[in-house]
């Protein structure tokens, strides 16, 4: 029989125009929540940041009365800027990632030269979490799943029967996330998208992004029995060598997202802006044919 901490409450919040969803999990009204991948609206054009988006995970969070313990990432997203530190500033919790953020630190700090002090230590965050690693939210217990592939960092949350795959799976129509960012591999992602999909049929997954192609509605709720019948990528049966051939051929024709740059550079410091200049205005920066 299904308890509330095997079968936790999701609630998704579509942002389309990053096409990401943010998801709270909790165990019912008023207890206490995580928010998992949220979105800082950002104006590429002007360099201008708001936050409609994160205003409609608070009113969420405040209309049913929950206590955030969390505010986690999948990974440092490439598409979208981490709304973590608005979010913890008006509903408090802790921020964390995987402990794999290091690498992309790294990776991240030679591309755009960032300052000396920039720490590659990940203690930008108030928790990095390892491959399996356990944590609680009330009742409810979180375990972390490192999917690599993507990006070196990812990891995937598991609550009970749900689980937050971040950018490993896309709806089963959409297929899989790209392998060609820095630190990326076809391969790799191939091993996490198996891991994920040998858990029980019947596990909710839930993507952080959805494209749809066609007039399908927006969707981002699945099940592992699903991914493993229709995944256009990944169905059962197709071999590791057949999805790295597709995976790279497919990759080389994308472009980068258009906020990939601005993007990285927030999420590498858990959302932080970088350091203001001597005029006190904080700048991103723009590598000419570095990435
Ligand atoms: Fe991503």
């Amino acid at each position: 029989m299904s308890t509330p901490a095997s079968h936790p409450q999701v609630h998704g919040i579509f942002d389309p125009a990053t096409w990401t969803v943010t998801y709270v999990v909790y165990e019912k009204p008023g207890s206490a929540c995580a928010i998992i991948d949220s979105v800082l609206d950002y104006d590429p054009k002007s360099g201008r940041t708001s936050h409609a988006s994160a205003d409609k995970v608070i009113e969420f969070v405040k209309a049913n009365k929950l206590q955030v313990e969390w505010i986690l990432e999948t990974h440092a997203h490439a598409d979208h800027l981490t709304a973590a530190p608005y979010l913890k500033a008006h509903l408090g919790g802790k921020t964390a990632i995987g402990d794999h953020i290091t690498a992309v630190q790294g990776v991240f700090k030679d591309i755009f030269n960032l300052e000396p002090q920039f720490k590659m230590d990940g203690s930008q965050f108030d928790r990095l979490l390892a491959d399996g690693e356990a944590f609680s939210v009330g009742p409810l217990t979180g375990q972390v799943i490192a999917v690599p592939g993507h990006t070196p960092a990812c990891v995937a949350y598991q609550f009970g029967d749900a689980v937050f795959v971040g950018d490993t799976l896309f709806m089963p129509d959409v297929g899989t996330a790209r392998c060609d960012f820095p630190g990326g591999d076809a391969n790799t992602l191939y091993a996490s998208v198996r891991k994920l999909l040998s858990l029980p049929p019947q596990t909710r997954l839930f993507m952080c992004h959805d494209y749809p192609p066609n007039d399908r509605p927006i969707a981002f709720k699945t099940t592992v029995a699903e991914q493993r019948a229709k995944n256009i990528h990944v169905h059962e049966g197709i071999s590791q060598e057949q999805f790295v051939r597709m995976r790279t051929q497919r990759d080389a024709t994308l472009e980068m997202p258009v906020l990939i740059l601005p993007a990285v550079q927030i999420n590498i410091r858990a959302g932080a802006m970088p350091p203001k200049e001597a005029n006190g205005t904080a700048y991103v920066k723009i590598p000419l044919n570095a990435l």
